[in-house]
């Protein structure tokens, strides 16, 4: 972080008192006001539910600009990456900080390569679930459990254990996704083959049955493998900043990585991509979209457009560009270029688009729009979605862990409030309650 070069001053009128907050500049975007000590000068907190003003922490892994729909990996633009790289390769350069030499990137391939099976007694997690389980709650009790399985790698204080997990966790959240689907059909599991890619591997251990040859379609791969890409990482977000607040404890990897996995379910967030389709489905036709924005615009309805909007974002959603681009791909080559529900989708952005409502509060398509329909349209199941969110998101939820677990001076987080609750009273002993 630079020293601060800059002040901000700050008059408390009540008290006639001036306070002088350090104004500090990042590479790029927004300058901070540095108030670690304000509560310790003034006696007051700051006060921001929801985070909409305040930055957690100092990194150096991405950076957005939500009004000029720019998102950045190490500086590195995303369209550049979705065109140019791919997961793996992008996945280190999120932990890294630099894209890999030829032999690094064939090194950490293999390392990841290598690390893609389970322990075998992880098997039994699966049974105690219902076959009709959602996927992410076995995702979330089974990525929990690898704590229970790599003691080796657990130390966020001894670099090569840090080292371990992160190939760990990277390596074994598509076998773990997979078996998530395998075992909501009822299929044998289907072990990782060291020959395929990243992507073709979870394609395989997905699809594939043991009854016959599975033929990798080398155009769903590559746009499975830009899915993932999409997905890596983004700034702190809230599955992310959960990642950090647990790793803040020095709760192991695979604890902090289940922490980001349940907050990523929420339908505000990683699991808007199933929301969508089933919004998507709900309306069922283009004739009825009409409706459905004119719901959307009516706060008592309590619906919104799933997959509108964005926290940061107030221009349109880059990843979601690059994500319109792969369906039109992989529709047509399925030969499902009139999907019905693409048709309602394409139809919903255009009347939204040009909506005041929409256009007043800059709700764009956001990166989980356009996600599900392709999903859908390579045979995922609606409830598996979130499961690929978390595979792709694991790469920035270790970056950022790394990140901080790396940092000398790593504090516990742990926020303060606005307390509007009662002021002291009496114990009242219950048979004088009323
Ligand atoms: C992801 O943070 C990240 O980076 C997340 C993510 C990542 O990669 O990690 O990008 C992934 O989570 C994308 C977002 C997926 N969620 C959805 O698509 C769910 C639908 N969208 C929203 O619920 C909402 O837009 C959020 C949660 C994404 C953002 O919420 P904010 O920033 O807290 O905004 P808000 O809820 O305060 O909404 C601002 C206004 C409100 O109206 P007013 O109270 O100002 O009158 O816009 C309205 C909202 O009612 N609004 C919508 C809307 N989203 C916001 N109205 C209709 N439809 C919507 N989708």
């Amino acid at each position: 972080m630079t020293d601060a070069q800059a002040f901000i001053t700050l008059t408390d009128h009540e008290k006639n008192q001036q306070y002088k907050l350090p104004r500090i500049k990042g590479s790029v975007g927004p300058d901070v006001v540095d108030i670690r000590k304000f509560y310790a000068d003034t006696g007051m907190f700051t006060f921001d539910p929801g985070f909409t003003s305040t930055g957690s922490c100092e990194s150096k892994i991405t950076f957005i600009d939500g009004d000029q729909g720019v998102l950045m990996h190490r500086g590195y633009a995303i369209e550049d990456l979705a065109e140019k790289s791919d997961f793996l390769e992008t996945a280190y350069l999120l932990i890294y900080g630099e894209l890999p030499s030829a032999k690094a990137k064939q090194d950490w391939v293999k390392h990841i390569t290598y690390h893609t099976m389970v322990h075998e007694q992880l098997i039994k997690f699966f049974t105690g679930f219902r076959r009709d389980a959602h996927p992410m709650a076995v995702m979330c009790g089974v990525v929990g459990a690898l704590s229970a399985f790599y003691h080796d790698s657990t130390d966020l204080h001894d670099p090569h254990q840090r080292e371990v997990a992160c190939h760990r966790l990277i390596a074994k959240m598509p076998t773990i996704a997979a078996m998530a689907y395998k075992y909501s059909v009822g299929q044998p599991f289907v072990y990782p083959q060291n020959s395929l890619s990243y992507a073709e591997n979870f394609l395989y251990m997905t699809f594939s049955v043991p009854a016959e040859p599975y033929k990798i379609n080398p155009i769903l791969a590559r746009a499975m493998d830009r899915i993932f890409l999409l997905h890596a990482d983004h700034e702190q977000n809230a599955s992310t900043s959960t990642v950090r607040l647990a790793s803040s404890s020095q709760a192991n990897p695979f604890a902090c990585i289940a922490a980001g996995i349940a907050s990523l379910w929420g339908p505000a967030h990683g699991g808007a991509n199933q929301a969508v389709l089933e919004m998507l489905m709900e309306i069922g036709r283009k004739e009825n979209v009409g409706e459905a924005v004119k719901k959307a615009k009516d706060k008592s309805s309590g619906f919104r457009l799933m997959g509108f909007g964005h926290r940061v974002y107030k221009n349109y959603d880059p990843r979601a560009k690059i994500m319109k681009k792969t369906c039109d791909e992989v529709l047509n080559e399925l030969g499902m270029r009139h999907d019905p529900l693409l048709e309602i989708a394409i139809e919903l952005e255009r009347i939204a688009l040009q909506d005041d409502y929409f256009i007043e509060k800059k709700l764009y398509p956001n990166v989980d729009f356009y996600s599900g329909i392709i999903l859908r349209a390579m045979g995922f199941p609606i409830n598996t979605f979130t499961t690929l969110f978390a595979l792709a998101r694991t790469a920035g939820w270790v970056a950022h862990w790394m990140e901080q677990s790396s940092e000398p001076q790593m504090k516990i987080g742990r926020p303060r409030q606005l307390y509007t609750g009662p002021a002291k009273r009496d114990f009242v002993p219950v048979e004088k309650r009323g």
